[in-house]
């Protein structure tokens, strides 16, 4: 059975994947929080993702990695520099060191947040991060695009938009998806062979997207969930919601309209 380093583990999506991919690797739990409830087929080893020793110590023996671990919202300077820059820089180096080909990379809707809701954009389209932390997910991408180039690396980053049970709300119609499509994705992208460098949108089946996700399809992903079997539902219980007009435009939400400085010229333009 394969080993599978999990950075991250004690988070959330971390939890929902620990529950899909069980008996079908052995799990290396890493998180710098203590994961105390290991079942059959789990390991945990404590490591920061900021410590270069021990995230090389924590990949021995180990044949793919699941980077989860890092700063997971709109944060500081210095937190999202430290555990998602320093600390993907510290992953990549260490599997290159390790001789750790294969690199599943927990990317974010937010690594392009600016595009309006109206665009549909797919896996080619330029990145317009909507906040420190979406560009701290187009720095992680791009490290592996470097890491596949130079060192033959072999990278799947999946941008996902909202791992949860069920879609919450109507913006999570359009990105959200369940973690047994999450962990098809995830799947693949330790398992396909001949992967170099792929980016697919982390979502499920979803009517209301706004991403073409051809590039997953043409992998293989054959999600299984459907936001719109939620839709009546959420929309019913947002009936006239004010919200929020910039955060409702783009695709970032509040991610967009938080710290937004509106630039009047630009407004003057487009009149
Ligand atoms: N949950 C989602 O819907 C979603 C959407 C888009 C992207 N993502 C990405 O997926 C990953 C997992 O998301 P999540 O919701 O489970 O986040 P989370 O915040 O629940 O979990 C992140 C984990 O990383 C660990 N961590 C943080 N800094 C660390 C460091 N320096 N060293 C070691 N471990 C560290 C935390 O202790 C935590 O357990 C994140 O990278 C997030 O950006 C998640």
């Amino acid at each position: 059975m394969k080993r599978i380093l999990m950075t991250g583990a004690a988070g959330g999506a971390g939890a929902f994947l620990r529950q899909e991919l069980h008996g079908r690797y052995h799990l290396c739990l890493s998180d710098r929080i203590e994961i105390t409830d290991c079942g059959p087929g789990e390991s945990f080893v404590e490591a920061d993702l900021e410590d270069p020793v021990l995230i090389r110590k924590s990949l021995s023996g180990v044949d793919g990695i699941i980077h989860l671990g890092g700063y997971s919202v709109e944060g500081d300077w210095h937190s999202i520099l430290n555990a998602n820059i320093i600390g993907a820089y510290n992953l990549y180096e260490a599997a290159r060191l390790e001789g750790v080909k294969r690199i599943v990379f927990a990317s974010s809707n937010h690594a392009m947040g600016f595009y309006d809701r109206n665009e549909t954009i797919n896996h080619t389209d330029v990145p317009r991060p909507d906040s420190r932390y979406g560009l701290s997910k187009v720095f992680g991408e791009s490290l592996g695009q470097l890491y596949v180039d130079k060192y033959g690396a072999e990278v799947m980053n999946i941008r996902i938009g909202n791992v949860a049970e069920r879609p919450i709300d109507a913006r999570r119609l359009a990105i959200w998806i369940s973690p047994r499509d999450l962990a098809q994705l995830v799947i693949m992208g330790l398992e396909l062979p001949d992967l170099q460098y792929e980016v697919v949108y982390g979502m499920s089946d979803n009517k209301r997207a706004w991403w073409d996700n051809a590039n997953a399809l043409r992998l293989g992903y054959a999600p299984q969930d459907r936001s719109e079997d939620y839709a009546s539902e959420i929309l019913a219980q947002e009936a006239g919601n004010l919200g929020d007009p910039l955060a409702d435009r783009l695709q970032g939400g509040v991610f967009v309209s938080t710290e937004f400085i509106p630039n009047p010229a630009k407004a003057k333009l487009s009149e």
